[in-house]
C-alpha cells in the first residue's frame, strides 16, 4: 500500500470513529475521551465553536477560568457566570462561590471556608428547598456548562449518594407548603412613609400590612434568593423560631437572609432609613 493510500485509510478511520463518537450511545466513551484532554485544549475545541457537550464534566480547578470567564458549581451543576462578574469576579460579594465548591452555604450564609462545603448533613427541608431554588435561579439567569465531578456527580457523570439524598429530602421538602407562602406571617412587611427632611421611616406594629399578630418585631433588611432587592421585614426576636429544629429562643433573628440596617439599632422597632441603604431596598 502507497503512503498516500495508508494516509487517506487512516484519515478514514479517525473520521468515522469521531463520527461514531457524535452518536448518544457513545457518550460516556465521549465525555470520558473529552475528560481527558488538558483544560485549555477543551475549551478550544469545544467552548469557542459553541459545540459544548450539554453535560460536560468539570473538576474543581478548571472552575477557575482563564480568558476572563467566570464559572461557579452549585448541587454539582457548573454555570458559566460572567455576567454577573460584579458579584462573581475578583472583589465582588460572592467571589468565593467561584473557588469553592460550597452548596451548603447557600443555604447557610456561612460563607467562612469551613461553611462553603458539599456537606448538606443537618440541613432543613427548609435549606434544602432555597438550594434547589437557587439552582433554578442559575437555569434561568445564566448558562449551564455541565457537572462537576466529585460530590454530587462521579467520574462518569453519574449522580453519587449525596445527590440522590438530595433529591428524596426535596420531594419531601415540596410535599410541605411552600415555605415562601410562609413568608408574609414570617416576615411581615415594615410600614414605611418618607418624611421630609428625615427620610424614609420604617415601622414594625401588630397589624403591619394587614397581617395580624401578637408580636411587634424588630427591623431587618431581609433578602430573597436571586433577588436583587431586599426588602424591610418585621422580625420576631423572641421565642423559637418559625421553623427548624434550632434550640435558640431568639426568634428568627438567625436567620441567614437579614441583615441589620446600617443606621439603625439591632432592637429597632422604627428607624429612618439613609439614603445609602435606599438603591437595592424596595418596600
Ligand atoms: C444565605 C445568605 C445569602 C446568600 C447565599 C446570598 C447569595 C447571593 C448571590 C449568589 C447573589 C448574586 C445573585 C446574582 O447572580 O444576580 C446575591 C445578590 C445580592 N444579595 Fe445576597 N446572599 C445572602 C444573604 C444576603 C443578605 C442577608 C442580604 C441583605 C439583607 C443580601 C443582599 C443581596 C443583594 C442586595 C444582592 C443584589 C446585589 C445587586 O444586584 O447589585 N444577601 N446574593
Amino acid at each position: 500500500m502507497s503512503f498516500k493510500n495508508l494516509l487517506v485509510l487512516i484519515s478514514c478511520v479517525v473520521g468515522a470513529a469521531a463520527l461514531l463518537l457524535c452518536l448518544d450511545i457513545f457518550k460516556p466513551q465521549r465525555e470520558k475521551l473529552i475528560s481527558l484532554l488538558p483544560a485549555n485544549l477543551k475549551d478550544r475545541v469545544f467552548g469557542d465553536l459553541g459545540a459544548t457537550p450539554k453535560d460536560r464534566l468539570f473538576t474543581l480547578n478548571e472552575l477557575e477560568r482563564y480568558r476572563g470567564q467566570v464559572y461557579l458549581a452549585i448541587l454539582g451543576q457548573v454555570f458559566d457566570v460572567t455576567k454577573g462578574r460584579k458579584h462573581y469576579g475578583p472583589g465582588g460579594t460572592y467571589h468565593f462561590f467561584t473557588e469553592y465548591a460550597g452548596t451548603r452555604a447557600f443555604a447557610s450564609g456561612d460563607f467562612s471556608p469551613q461553611g462553603l462545603t458539599e456537606n448538606l448533613d443537618g440541613l432543613s427541608l427548609e435549606d434544602i428547598q432555597k438550594i434547589s431554588d437557587w439552582v433554578n435561579f442559575y437555569h434561568k439567569q445564566y448558562t449551564y456548562k455541565g457537572k462537576l465531578t466529585g460530590h454530587f456527580y462521579d467520574m462518569n457523570g453519574n449522580p453519587t449518594k449525596a445527590m440522590n439524598n438530595f433529591e428524596r429530602l426535596l420531594e419531601q421538602a415540596k410535599k410541605k407548603p411552600k415555605y415562601r407562602d410562609e413568608d408574609r406571617k414570617r416576615f411581615p412587611r415594615c410600614i414605611t412613609h418618607y418624611e421630609v427632611g428625615f427620610g424614609r421611616k420604617m415601622m414594625c406594629s401588630k397589624n403591619s400590612h394587614g397581617i395580624k399578630r401578637d408580636w411587634i418585631g424588630v427591623l431587618r433588611q431581609y433578602y430573597q434568593p436571586g433577588d436583587s432587592h431586599t426588602r424591610c421585614a418585621c422580625v420576631r426576636d423572641k421565642g423559637r423560631p418559625f421553623s427548624g429544629d434550632s434550640s435558640s429562643n431568639n426568634g428568627d433573628l438567625n436567620h441567614p437572609y437579614l441583615k441589620v440596617y446600617e443606621g439603625c439599632k439591632p432592637t429597632a422597632t422604627s428607624c429612618y432609613i439613609e439614603d445609602t441603604n435606599l438603591d437595592l431596598t424596595i418596600y
